[in-house]
């Protein structure tokens, strides 16, 4: 499953892109809300920083707006995948879009319907938003899994990105599904690397080699 990092944040993208293992970057209007400077010029940086799908979403609300602004990131930088929301404008900009050879990541996906219908128009990416579902009681993950099994019936150029991942839990069944992405805050990124018993074992092996050598000091030394 390849793994994006879903921030506008470079201190975090950067310190996620030195572990080598981020492929793509989200962002949305609220995530580069949060961070000072231009927009323009903090997704050229994370273009720059991570060589994979940038997503940048777009802000108009019709479809000849979409398709301006979309036309407008996706002339930013040749990583950049321009974000539409899952309405009938946002529909009706990606099949635009699409056509122009502009990747299109549809978010806002809150049911398989609107996944196959982004994926009709030539969506690249889907985006189920499983957090945002289970939030109000309803399991986000069988989303993914809905949305993998009726791909698997056709032959769409479309990858489901899991999205709205809260905990590396979600991650983990993301991928036992097999979510061709998962995108999560950089703060579900550290857990999945994070153990007590690693950092326990290591101190470990590192005491006992610490002990090893002073005792081959000592018997040098007699
Ligand atoms: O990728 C979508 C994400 O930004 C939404 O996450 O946690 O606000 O539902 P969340």
């Amino acid at each position: 499953m390849k793994i994006f990092l879903d921030t506008a944040s470079l201190t975090e993208i950067r310190e996620g892109a030195a572990l080598g293992v981020v492929d793509g970057v989200t962002t949305n209007p609220t995530l580069l809300a949060k961070e000072s400077g231009d927009p323009e010029e903090i997704l050229l940086e994370i273009c720059r920083t991570v060589d994979g799908p940038i997503s940048a979403e777009v802000v108009a609300t019709d479809a000849e707006g979409m398709v301006r602004e979309g036309r407008h990131w996706a002339g930013l930088h040749k990583n950049i995948v321009v974000k539409c929301p899952c309405t009938a404008e946002g529909l009706k900009a990606t099949k635009i879009l699409s056509g122009e050879g502009r990747r299109v990541n549809m978010t806002l996906i809150f049911s398989p319907t609107q996944a196959l219908l982004a994926a009709k128009a030539g969506a690249r990416f889907v985006s189920p938003f499983v957090g945002r579902l289970d939030d109000i009681s309803t399991p986000g993950m069988e989303l993914v899994a809905d949305i993998l099994q009726i791909f698997e019936n056709y032959d769409f150029d479309c990858e489901v990105l899991a999205a709205s991942l809260r905990h590396p839990m979600h991650v983990v069944e993301a991928a036992k599904m097999g979510a061709h992405i998962g995108t999560m805050p950089y703060s579900v990124f550290a857990g999945l690397l994070k153990h007590p018993l690693t950092d326990i074992g290591l101190k470990r092996f590192l005491d006992d080699w610490e002990k090893a050598k002073k005792e081959m000091g000592a018997k040098a030394s007699r």
